[in-house]
């Protein structure tokens, strides 16, 4: 008989209790949850789990971002308030989170007193310091909708290329930046009017200001190396003074003392993770100051995309710091998600909102499958769907659930029964305890995907250990009853080390264990081994994933949205048409088909790729804006149409010689191809 202690690990219980704060950005008001977003909130969910079952004292808030033009449009666009749109969807982005069992200790709305309360705080207390500064800003204002336009809410032709139907702030097709205000016959995007210049007072808050104290901030360890470096980049270009206000009409927040003028989206969001936990500290007796004020000894860590760190990692910490508030301990980047390999695009069919997914398939898979590929860097990850499948079906259903199946029907006949005295294989079992330091640090370090493969070598170990024992065989004689009992009581021990390890990442699997084990997994205190101990019937833990299933959800998702307020058909502004031209004028055009021999992103531009055309006698290079709806790889080979008499155009990037055509409205890029059996070269007429 061995020892029980022997077989236990110090573990956390030692450690002291962290007090910790963490957020995850604040999703817009105005749309569904989908795949994309999701990888954010598991990563986060599974950290704070994480933090959780440790012991530590740890609180998740997050809340919807419900400011802004694109809200209040929304609304308007439905018929309904905006206080009603951001209703809506504040009950529609719970219920999401609640089917992918993301826990939220507080999940609020930035349209809320607590707020509007501390967004004034802060505003008051960043002029009281000399840090808010007012300028007269020039801008496009629609006359008919009597509202300032920002640059996407602005359409014309690019005064570089020609290109019609560019966005106020740069063209898709020729890559070239430029203000609203050169566009060729500008036009609003909301009513077709042609936008007049206004003048108006705006509020800034002076950014410049903290030039020494944000190339610290950034290099003191609060983003990781590759972020503070482009942040580096940035604060050498020289900050900018940031425009926090904007003129009614604007869905948000009035500024103090500034009747019409109202706060910036961008200012009251990241002050949302304050107000979503005030509402908490509120409800719950929390004291909120202890995580917020400067000399604060808790820790506050803001989970985010790579698209907005730099609201996350300069404005944020500088208005922090302005007000007397304490800045992030940490700002943890990930990168975004990409489906059987590409963008997630409606068009493709590969656009899964939350619900399409949950309504097919099981929330943990896909919480385990991003558990597997996350990592403490911003590397973009693929849910490529047959790997999904093959992933969760061999490592949690042929793995990890697999050990507790074979292994329960000889402990009581699967009906529940005791477990054996001691551990039969000493060896193995302190391999598999030994292992919790070494995950709980991955899980630590947001390395995900290192702590799920310790934890498969661990199963990929008991598996082994069962195979090679062979019980089903050995139960077959009677004498050797206790030995199956050994065996299977081990492989049920094994069960619950993995099972205690996977919980931050499969917490509803987790409870069904547990009841199965008749014990809580706890990582907060030395584990000891089940010796002894009756466990309950098995109950069917997991089920394969089925490819059906993920087709279902394909077909799902490509289907036309219902009529919820999120999701109601927009009216979307087509371009008018152009005005006449005369047949001589369009035969000066001459269109070719080409073939894509080559695409490759361009260095320094996240909108063009560089097509290598051939057009069966020569070879042209043309930059094209169609980075957004493309892969290079998935270019090449694909015939298409270029106008191959348009005149070389230098660009930053090299010469264009030429342009490829595409069709698109501002949501989406589709590029021309022509029926098969077309050649390179052959005349478009
Ligand atoms: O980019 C977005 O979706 C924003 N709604 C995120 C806001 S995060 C925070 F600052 F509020
Ligand atoms: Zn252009």
């Amino acid at each position: 008989m061995t020892d029980s202690s022997a077989h236990s690990t110090p573990s956390a219980a030692a450690a002291p209790r962290r007090r910790i704060l963490v957020t995850s950005a604040l999703p817009y008001a105005n749309g569904a949850i989908h795949l994309g977003h999701l990888v954010e909130y598991i990563q986060t969910d599974i950290w704070v789990r994480f933090q959780k079952l440790r012991g530590h004292e740890c609180y998740y808030v997050c809340a919807d971002d419900a400011h802004g033009t694109a809200i209040m449009l929304k609304a308007e666009q439905l018929g309904i308030a905006p206080e009603t749109l951001i209703e809506q969807v504040n009950a529609e982005h719970r219920a999401d989170f609640a089917r992918f069992l993301i826990e939220f200790d507080n999940y609020h709305s930035t349209h809320a007193p607590e707020n509007r309360e501390l967004s004034e705080t802060i505003y008051r207390r960043l002029r009281a310091n000399g840090h808010i500064a007012t300028r007269a800003v020039i801008q496009p204002f629609d006359p008919e909708k009597g509202l300032f336009l920002a640059d996407r809410y602005i359409k014309g032709t690019c005064p570089r290329c020609r290109a019609p139907d560019q966005y106020g702030d740069n063209c898709e097709a020729c890559g070239a930046t430029y203000s609203p205000a050169e566009l060729i016959d500008p036009r609003s995007a909301l009513s077709g009017a042609t936008p007049v210049e206004r003048e108006s007072l705006h509020y800034f808050f002076t950014l410049t200001a903290f030039t020494d104290f944000l190339r610290r901030w950034t290099r003191a360890g609060h983003v990781a190396e590759e972020i503070a470096n482009k942040l580096g980049e940035w604060l050498d270009g020289g900050l900018q003074d940031w425009d926090i206000s904007r003129d009614a009409p604007y869905f948000g927040f009035e500024i103090p003392d500034a009747p019409g003028k109202f706060f910036y989206v961008w200012l009251d969001a990241p002050i949302g993770y304050m107000a979503s936990f005030r509402n908490l500290c509120d409800r719950k007796g929390i004291d909120f100051d202890a995580f917020w004020r400067r000399d604060a000894d808790t820790e506050l860590y803001h989970f985010i995309g790579k698209d907005i760190v730099n609201f996350h990692a300069l404005f944020w910490p500088a208005m922090l710091e302005s007000a007397g508030f304490r800045t992030p301990d940490r700002i943890c980047v990930h990168g975004f998600l990409t489906i059987d390999g590409k963008k997630m695009s409606k068009s493709r069919g590969t656009f899964v909102n939350a619900r399409a997914y949950a309504d097919h398939l099981n929330p943990e898979y896909l919480r385990y499958d991003c558990a597997a590929k996350l990592s403490a860097g911003i590397d973009d990850l693929d849910l490529n769907l047959d790997d999904f499948a093959q992933r969760v079906n061999s490592d949690l259903v042929g793995k990890v659930v697999n050990i507790a199946s074979r292994c329960a029907r000889f402990i009581g006949e699967g009906k529940g029964g005791t477990l054996a005295a001691t551990i039969a294989e000493p060896e193995l079992w302190q391999r598999a305890l030994a292992a919790a330091e070494t995950i709980a640090a991955h899980y630590e370090e947001r390395e995900f995907g290192k702590a799920m493969r310790e934890i498969m070598a661990i199963a990929d170990a008991a598996n082994e250990y069962i195979a090679a024992r062979e019980p089903w065989k050995l139960a077959k004689q009677p004498e050797r009853a206790a030995e199956v009992e050994a065996i299977c009581s081990l492989g049920i021990n094994l069960f619950r080390l993995l099972m205690l390890y996977l919980k931050p990442v499969l917490p509803a699997t987790a409870a069904r264990a547990e009841r199965f084990l008749a014990c809580e997994l706890r990582w907060d205190q030395p584990i000891e081994p089940l010796l002894g101990h009756r466990i309950a019937a098995f109950e069917p833990l997991l089920q394969r994933v089925e490819r059906k299933q993920i087709d279902a959800m394909l077909a799902a998702s490509a289907e036309p949205a219902a009529a919820t307020p999120t999701t109601a058909a927009t009216s979307t502004l087509q371009e008018p048409i152009a005005a006449t031209i005369d047949f001589d004028a369009f035969a000066k055009v001459d269109l070719r088909i080409a073939r894509i021999a080559a695409a490759a992103p361009v260095e320094g531009s996240d909108k063009l790729l560089k097509l290598t055309l051939d057009l069966g006698s020569e070879i042209r290079t043309v930059f094209s804006g169609i980075r957004s709806a493309y892969r290079p790889e998935d270019l090449e080979g694909r015939l298409t149409v270029m106008v191959a008499n348009l005149a070389p155009r230098k660009m930053r990037f090299g010469v264009s010689e030429g342009m490829v055509l595409a069709a698109g409205d501002g949501g989406g890029i589709y590029l021309l191809s022509p029926d098969s059996g077309a050649e390179p070269g052959q005349r478009v007429t």
